[in-house]
Parts: C-alpha cells; structure tokens; sequence
C-alpha cells in the first residue's frame, strides 16, 4: 500500500469562543476556553490516518509538555511517529478565536521552524514510487521547496496545501502533482484569475469553496464538485481534513474526482464538533454518505 508523508507543523491550539471579537485596544468577555492539539501538518495527518494507513509525521516538537502531548495524540490516532523529532525550546501554538462560526488564528510557528531538509530526506528516503507526500505552509519556505523538488525527482506524489498562504515559486508550481488552495489563497496566487489558472494547471489546481465543494480543470472542462453542508460548531481544520482526506482517496488510487469527493464528504463532517481534530470523520462515518 502507498505510504502517506505529512511534513509539517504540529502545535498545541489555545480556543478561545466569544461572541464579540475585540477592536483594537479593546478587551471583551469570552464564553469558552479549552486546548487541543492542531497544527495543519498534524490535523493532516490526522484526518488520513483515521481514513487511510500507513501514515507517517515528518517534524518538529518543542521539549515542553505540549510536545508531549503532541505526540501521544498522534499516537493515539495511529499515526507514525518515527520522524517526529524533538528539538530544544517550545512547541508551536495557535491561538484561535471562535465567533460567528468562523475563526481566526494566530499561529506561533516555535519548534516548527526548527523542521530542516536533512529530517525531511531521511524521512522520505525510505519512500517507494507512487508515496503520496503532503505539505503546507506553516514550516520553512526551503524546507517545503525542498520537499516538492524531491518528490518531483523521486516520482513520488506530492499535494500542497498553501495555508497560511505566501508567495509560491513557479518551480513549486511545475513541479508539484497537486495544488489545493482555497479561494482567497487562490486570488492571492493567481491575481484573481481563477479560471485561467484552472486551465493553466489542469489535473493539479484544486480551488477549494468551503461547503460548496471544490472544483479543478480535467483537461476539457471545469469539474465542479459539490460539498455537504452540515450544521457548523467550529470550521477549524475542516481544510486540514478535505488534504488528509483528498491523500487517503490518492492512496485508494480513486480517480481524481472521486478523490475530492471523498475529501469533501470528510471536510463536512470535521465541523460538526469543536476543535481542528474533533470532527474528523473515520472511514465508517464516511461509508455512510459515499456509494463506495
Ligand atoms: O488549519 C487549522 C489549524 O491552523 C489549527 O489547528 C491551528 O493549529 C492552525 O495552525
């Protein structure tokens, strides 16, 4: 079976949920408080080791209690740490704000920084041809530039998912199998052009619309794929899920439609609980909802 790769960030989530968000210089009562282990290399990994196998962390954890508890809950959801590597100094966190079902977040990247292209080649030189690597942005921009070039000269598959979004090489951008922005990230990218880039990048650009699904160019037309709405507790990390979800469905060799299928039915279920991980779905979740 394909081994999946996630190489990325592991942090510990500080939620706050509010029902107003401050102004500048403004302080406000909250509702809710509670830690939870995210981080979008994490959740990613996550979300396809409930769904998938065989899936492997590639990363950096803090010497603190909060890397501990990383760990044992990646552990815990079966995934494979053997290239999670403890570093001196703290772990990253998130501090995320809950309101009017969305959020916001500011991210403090910590030990995730610390992820070099020396953890992420020892990791990926155990890979065979066909492994499915996935990446975002929220470790160094040469570790991730890195990671891509490899996976291009190793034949392996490689799916970035550019959040939070910076500006990406037009190497990345050739050399990567599968790009899977959302419509803002989008619209930075490409100046707004959705569509041309769409025909420009066919088989590979995957424009993700939250609950509207997700839509990318086979090559003679727009294939647009519909989500499922559900009723929304918390949004975070529903993208970390359609990614963990979208290499499961590669790792089953589903064609690529079928793939973002899967993925959106995952995505919709992972915001019906609180926290980026609480709504992942397991593959009998998910039978449910897909003719599979
Ligand atoms: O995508 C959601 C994730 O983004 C959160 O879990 C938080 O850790 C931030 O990195």
């Amino acid at each position: 079976m394909k081994r999946i790769y996630v190489v990325g960030s592991m942090s510990m989530d500080l939620v706050v949920s509010t029902d107003q968000v401050p102004s500048k210089g403004e302080t406000v009562l909250g509702n809710t408080f509670f830690t939870t282990p995210g981080g979008k290399g994490a959740n990613q990994a996550v979300a396809a080791a409930r769904l998938g196998d065989h899936v492997h962390m590639v990363g950096c954890i803090g010497d603190d209690m909060l890397g501990k508890q990383i760990l044992e809950n990646l552990k815990h959801n079966h995934v494979n740490v053997e290239y999670v590597k403890k570093v001196k100094g703290p772990s990253g966190t998130a501090h995320i704000t809950l309101a009017d079902n969305d959020n916001s977040i500011i991210v403090v990247p910590s030990a995730n920084h610390k992820v070099t292209v020396s953890l992420v080649d020892s990791a990926l030189s155990k890979a065979n041809k066909g492994d499915i690597v996935l990446l975002q942005q929220e470790i160094p921009a040469d570790v991730v530039a890195h990671t891509v070039h490899y996976c291009y000269e190793h034949e392996l598959t490689s799916i970035l998912n550019p959040a939070p979004y910076r500006d990406i090489s037009d190497d990345i951008l050739e050399q990567v199998t599968y790009l899977t922005p959302n419509e803002t990230e989008s619209e930075n990218m490409f100046e707004g052009d959705i569509d041309q880039a769409l025909e420009r990048y066919p088989d590979k650009l995957i424009v993700t619309q939250g609950a509207l699904g997700a839509v990318f160019y086979d090559g003679l037309e727009q294939i647009e794929i519909q989500g499922i709405e559900r009723e929304v507790k918390d949004t975070t990390g529903a993208g970390d899920t359609f990614n963990g979800a979208l290499a499961v469905g590669l790792q089953k060799d589903y064609s690529l439609a079928k793939a973002i299928a899967f993925a959106n039915v995952a995505a919709s279920h992972s915001v019906t609980a609180l926290g980026a991980q609480g709504g992942m779905p397991t593959i009998n979740d998910i039978a449910q909802d897909l003719d599979m």
